[in-house]
């Protein structure tokens, strides 16, 4: 009709944008151009249009999630509770925010947030070696459970049950990607937080983890509340060298 194509150009002359209309079966058994846009086509438009807005808009951010795998034979690791939630909410709420984020993830069961780059590892040296790789970064988030130590040797073939008993397994420690990429230098982001796990004096180890690990801010979690790990919700220490907030749940 003349008027809605009026109105229509009046609308993309203001600079507002079009999703649509699809071609296809219309009511009354017409057949043409004039259906809504698939609500999915619709977000998908609306999402490219908001990407890169934001007041992250141009920030790089670096993200650890989720726990390592280490393995001691083709069917056997070792590995801990980290479900990936709370570093994969981090990672969307920064995308959100208009940030360019990479996700260095360890095996978790969750899909990757919307607009934010995934890279998938299992053991903690591979972890560093992701997380360096995506450097530079605006800012570097280490929210990942990284297993501390990992078996000396891995088995090309699996340990078999036999008569010499159970076999002893020799831990080494793994790096810690937190400190070392919060080292001085040039390629340090500008801010560099890390988080805790704590079942006592959580803010003493928070504060002194601060120092030891030469981060700008540490997230403290107390992990004897019932549900805390693989929970939706928790509630938080934020301890920098000048003061600790409290954040509820
Ligand atoms: N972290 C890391 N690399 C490691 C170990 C830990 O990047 N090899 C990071 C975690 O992602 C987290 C912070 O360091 O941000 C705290 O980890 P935690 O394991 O609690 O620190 P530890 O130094 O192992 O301290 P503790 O043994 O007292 O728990």
């Amino acid at each position: 009709h003349p008027a809605t194509k009026r109105n229509l150009a009046t609308l993309k002359g203001d600079g507002v944008q079009f999703v649509g209309p699809g071609e296809g079966a219309m009511a009354c058994g017409e057949f043409g151009e004039g259906r809504m846009a698939e609500p999915e086509a619709i977000f998908e438009a609306a999402m490219k249009l908001l990407a890169g807005a934001g007041p992250l808009a141009g920030k790089h951010v670096l993200i650890t999630a989720g726990p390592t795998a280490e393995p001691l034979d083709p069917v056997r690791m070792l590995t801990n509770r980290s479900s990936g939630k709370q570093g994969y909410a981090i990672a969307e709420a920064l995308a959100n925010l208009g940030a360019r984020v990479t996700l260095v993830s360890g095996p978790t069961a969750l899909p990757a947030p919307r607009g934010v780059t995934r890279i998938d590892i299992e053991t903690a040296e591979e972890m560093l070696a992701a997380s360096t790789a995506a450097l530079p970064a605006d800012a570097a988030v280490f929210v990942a459970a990284v297993a501390d130590w990992r078996p000396d040797e891995v088995f090309g073939v699996k340990l078999k049950k036999g008569a010499g008993g159970p076999p002893t397994i020799n831990l080494v420690e793994n790096p810690d990607i937190l400190a070392t990429i919060a080292r001085p230098g040039p390629k340090r982001p500008k801010l560099v937080i890390g988080f805790a796990a704590e079942t006592h004096e959580l803010e003493a180890q928070a504060k002194a983890k601060l120092a030891r690990k030469g981060c700008d801010l540490i997230v403290a979690n107390d992990v004897t509340e019932p549900g805390v790990m693989g929970g939706d919700q928790n509630r938080v220490l934020l301890v920098t060298k000048a003061g600790t907030e409290a954040w509820e749940r």
